[in-house]
Order: C-alpha cells, then sequence, then structure tokens
C-alpha cells in the first residue's frame, strides 16, 4: 500500500485543488504584486512561474509535502554517496563530476574526487591534441572529423550539449550516430574520409546492441581503407567495461573510463562529454562542468521557496497528481535548444517512469510525465493550436534567454516577442465579450466565428531567462531539471537511477533475431510470428 496518497498532507492537496480550481489566471493576477510573489532571480537565471494555477497557500503546501518526504535529507544522501540507487546497490554521483570544491568524496574507502580529476585531465589532454593536430590519423592526417557511437544517455547527452554549444564549435567537426538502422551510419559516413576520421565508442556496458553493431561496421569502414594498425589510431572508447573495450581492439590508452555511480543519462559530464570537449575545448567544456556545479550548490542550499529545481519540480507535480496532466513541455525560444527536450524527455521519462515504489508496492498515483517539446516560434505553427484551444491541460516550460548569440537586426526582439505573448495568450485567453469587440464585422457568411475564436486561457507556463547561452548557462541549465526531475522522484518515492522498463524490449529483439537468422518463428503469439512469416518471405 503505497504511503504519500494516504498522507494527510496529500489529503489536503487535493481538497484545496478543489477549492481554487475555479479560480482564473485573471483572478490571480488582480494581485499586484503576483510577479514578485511567484519569480525567482539566481545570478543569470530567472524564473517567472506566477502564470501557474497556483496560490500561497498551494506552494505552502507543496513545500508540506516535500518536508513530509524528508526532500533535504534525500538531497543529502545523494551528494553524500548514500546508495539511493537501491535497485542496484549503487550511489548516484553524477554531482561529483562536476564538484569544483575541494572536499573529498568517499566511496569504498577512495576519494572519487581524485580518479575523476585524473580522467578530466586525460579528456583535456586527448581532446586538445585532436584539435591541435599533435594526435593525427594512420597515414599522418590531422582529423577533421570525429564520428561518436553511442545510444540513449550515451548519445542524447552529448549529441544534444553539443547542439546546444554549436555557437562555439571551433574543433573538428562532431557528428553522432546511434540507430542501428544502418542508413544513420551510411548518411553520416558518406562524405568523410577515413584518414581523417576518428570514432569515439561510447557506451558505458560495452554490450549495447546498437552501439556494438555500429562500432563494427566502423571498424570495418576503416580496414577497408586503412588497415589493421590503424584501429589503434582511429578508435577510443567512452566505457566502464575495460575487458569488452579491449576484446573489440581498443588499445588501452584510448579508453576513457566512468564509474557505475553515474546513470547513463546523468553522464554527460564525464568522458562520455569528450565530443564536447573535442568540439569546443576543454576550457569551455570545464565551464559547462562550473555551471552544472553552480546549480548544484544552489539546489543545497536554499530553501525550498529560494530554490529553482524544488519549485520546478512541485509546480510540476501539481500538475501531473492533482490536475492528471499526462505530459508536459518544453518549448524553448532559441536555434541552439531545438532538440534540448529529446535530452530532457529520456532524463526525465527513463527517471521516472516507474511503477513500483520503495517498499516494492505498487503505487496510486501518477509518476512521471510524457515530455516533448520543439522550439518556438516553430512549433506556435504546428502543435500551439492544441495548447490553446485543445481539450487538454499541457503545462509548459518557455525558455529564451535576453541577448541573442547572433544579434541581427530585431530578429531576436520578434523572437522574444512571440515567446511573451505565447505565455500571456496561454494565461489569460480572450473572452467572449472580448472577442465580439474585436470581430464584431467579421462575422461572415452565417457562421458564428465567437465560439471559435474564444480562448480560455488559464493553461499554465513557466517562463526561464536566462541572460546568454554560454557553456556555463547550459550546465545549469541541464543540472536544473536533471535537480527537478530528482524532487519529483524523492517525493513519489521511486527510484530515479535504474531502468528496468527497458530489459524486456532488449531481450526480446536478441531471441527475435536469432529467429530472424535460422528463420524460424517464435512459436507464441499469432501477431509476432504473423509479422516474423510476413518479413522472411520478403
Ligand atoms: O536503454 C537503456 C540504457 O541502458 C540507457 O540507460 C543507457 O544510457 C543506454 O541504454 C545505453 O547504454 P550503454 O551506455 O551501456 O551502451
Amino acid at each position: 500500500m503505497s504511503r504519500i496518497n494516504n498522507t494527510n498532507i496529500w489529503i489536503n492537496l487535493k481538497k484545496h485543488q478543489k477549492e481554487i480550481n475555479s479560480i482564473h489566471l485573471r483572478d490571480y493576477f488582480k494581485d499586484p504584486n503576483r510577479f514578485k510573489s511567484f519569480s525567482l532571480e539566481v545570478d543569470d537565471f530567472f524564473l517567472d512561474y506566477s502564470k501557474n494555477l497556483i496560490s500561497k497557500e498551494t506552494m505552502k503546501l507543496l513545500y508540506m509535502l516535500a518536508n513530509k518526504l524528508k526532500l533535504k535529507s534525500q538531497i543529502n544522501a545523494m551528494f553524500n554517496g548514500e546508495k539511493i540507487n537501491w535497485t542496484e546497490n549503487r550511489s548516484v554521483l553524477h554531482t561529483a563530476l562536476r564538484d569544483k570544491s575541494k572536499k573529498s568524496i568517499i566511496i569504498n574507502n577512495k576519494n572519487i574526487k581524485i580518479e575523476i580529476q585524473k580522467v578530466l585531465d586525460k579528456v583535456n589532454t586527448f581532446s586538445n591534441g585532436i584539435r591541435n593536430g599533435s594526435l593525427k590519423g594512420y597515414t599522418g592526417k590531422k582529423f577533421k572529423s570525429v564520428v561518436h557511437i553511442g545510444i540513449g544517455g550515451s548519445d542524447l547527452g552529448p549529441r544534444v550539449i553539443n547542439d546546444s554549444l554549436k555557437y562555439y564549435h571551433d574543433g573538428p567537426k562532431v557528428y553522432f550516430v546511434s540507430n542501428v538502422d544502418a542508413s544513420e551510419l551510411k548518411e553520416n559516413l558518406k562524405n568523410l574520409s577515413p584518414e581523417t576520421t576518428l570514432f569515439l565508442i561510447a557506451s558505458k556496458t560495452f554490450t549495447t546492441q546498437e552501439t556494438m553493431r555500429n562500432a563494427k561496421t566502423a571498424k570495418n569502414w576503416i580496414l577497408k581503407y586503412l588497415s589493421e594498425k590503424a584501429i589503434g589510431k582511429h578508435f577510443a572508447a567512452i566505457s566502464t567495461n575495460e575487458q569488452k573495450v579491449i576484446e573489440f581492439g581498443i588499445k588501452k590508452s584510448n579508453i576513457f573510463t566512468f564509474w557505475d555511480f553515474v546513470g547513463g543519462r546523468y553522464s554527460s559530464w564525464s568522458s562520455i562529454g569528450l565530443p564536447i570537449a573535442i568540439a569546443i575545448g576543454y576550457k569551455k567544456f570545464n565551464e559547462f562542468l562550473e555551471g552544472g556545479y553552480e546549480m548544484d550548490i544552489h539546489f543545497q542550499n536554499k530553501d525550498y521557496h529560494e530554490n529553482l529545481p524544488i519549485i520546478l519540480g512541485l509546480v510540476g507535480l501539481w500538475y501531473n497528481n492533482f490536475f492528471n496532466a499526462q505530459t508536459y513541455a518544453i518549448i524553448p525560444y532559441d536555434f541552439y535548444l531545438s532538440n534540448f527536450s529529446d535530452h530532457i524527455q529520456q532524463l526525465d521519462m527513463e527517471s521516472n517512469g516507474k511503477f513500483i515504489d520503495r517498499d516494492n508496492q505498487k503505487v496510486e498515483y501518477d509518476t512521471g510525465p510524457i515530455v516533448w517539446g520543439k522550439p518556438g516560434t516553430n512549433g506556435q505553427h504546428a502543435f500551439f493550436q492544441l495548447l490553446h484551444q485543445g481539450t487538454k491541460l499541457i503545462p509548459c516550460d518557455f525558455i529564451g534567454f535576453k541577448k541573442s548569440l547572433n544579434q541581427i537586426e530585431d530578429h531576436h526582439d520578434i523572437l522574444m516577442a512571440n515567446l511573451f505573448a505565447q505565455t500571456k495568450a496561454l494565461a489569460f485567453g480572450l473572452t467572449k465579450e472580448e472577442v465580439k469587440k474585436k470581430i464584431l464585422h467579421e462575422n461572415k457568411n452565417g457562421v458564428d466565428l465567437i465560439p471559435h475564436r474564444t480562448f480560455l486561457g488559464n493553461r499554465p507556463t513557466n517562463t526561464i531567462l536566462i541572460d546568454k547561452l554560454t557553456p556555463k548557462s547550459i550546465g545549469k541549465l541541464l543540472a536544473l531539471y536533471e535537480h527537478k526531475i530528482f524532487v519529483q522522484g524523492a517525493i513519489w518515492e521511486i527510484n530515479s537511477f535504474d531502468q528496468w522498463g527497458v530489459e524486456l524490449g532488449k531481450n526480446l529483439a536478441s531471441e527475435i533475431l536469432k529467429k530472424i537468422k535460422t528463420k524460424s518463428t517464435l512459436g507464441e503469439d499469432v501477431s509476432t510470428d504473423g509479422l516474423l512469416k510476413k518479413y522472411l518471405t520478403l
């Protein structure tokens, strides 16, 4: 029997939701202090959460819920290396990777900060060598292209961060290949020269089917054009499984390790970030780490009402559990963050898509939301119709920068005007009366357009306004979402750091592949067998 939904505080939150359900954001905004009361400035980050369906009482109750679940001590447990990933008996210390303090972090009698620094130094030396050409390919040429092969956390994090920091790229071009669909590798290698291409094989386990298949094909490509001896120079691996890497044929000095206390989807801060360091240089990669560290300090030390990840986590939970919102959208108004939501989608859905709680019982409340999103203004001309006039409640995070990296005439003002306009339209809508005034003369062809042109509003948004897109601010932003997800997982009492839910499909794929190779069927369900037969006759 799950506990949190039986607590008084949960029951009070439910009651409170019913009480405030009929209050419109238009009513809340009669309070001239609303913006001041529900916004927060933390250095270069500004969060406006006033356009949410919340009152001071809501936040008070949510903070009480966090207290009830001992959120602060759960946060400390993570930072102190307690084994909070209890199904895998592991600490969760991606935060140690970016910890810039002098403090030691002892795990199994070892100060892991020393190990971490050694690997970072290696990332520094290697990325520098690739960038300045002192590390060359087999035929003595400088590397022009780097192909990073990985999937899931070994792909999405570095891929999305790398995209976000494209403005700062001044090293070899970095490509990312994840899908086992040969077309992805083929298309990426199409215009590359084996002599000037370096492969980074990123896999925590070094057993993941897709990555291993792609890595072998990449190896064959090098063998076809160069020689066996070239592998040592053209391949590096990022993995915790040294033995498997060596079996694959990658030399020991080209192995970048990380540790089991770093979850795949939290690993961009580790050597998995090597392609980023190659693209932007180690100095800037380190600024990205510093950004993450700044958010860690903030998360650990600030009270609930001054704490960005805690506020975002609790407000998100409010909709998820008390308004039955099934999804939330992340809408960055910045080209460089076009794929940002892809990474947060994995981070959130792989972390909190769980139905078993700390007591090994099925939860009796909703856990992780569906996360999705696309950049503005493009989204406005695609899915925003549903956000404005659909039947579903979809809370959104809008992310914008005060300064554009490409300040050309009034582009940025137009972009930001759209961001502000959308959150305003979503919050306040347009009443029948307002529509009547506006379209008095447009009521043509006998169609009453008034209901069609009415916007109910009351659709909640957060706006995260950041001074400027830099490696540091991207580090902060990513850590902000990591911790937001932590807050929610901690309150739902689920393990945000395992991912057993991906295993069944992986195992079945291996079984089915064997059947495909022997041209037989599983002899089990008629649908899968039927499909296999169809596939095999082709
Ligand atoms: O599919 C789940 C998963 O285990 C992710 O958590 C992980 O990031 C990804 O696969 C890739 O795993 P690996 O880095 O071991 O290849």
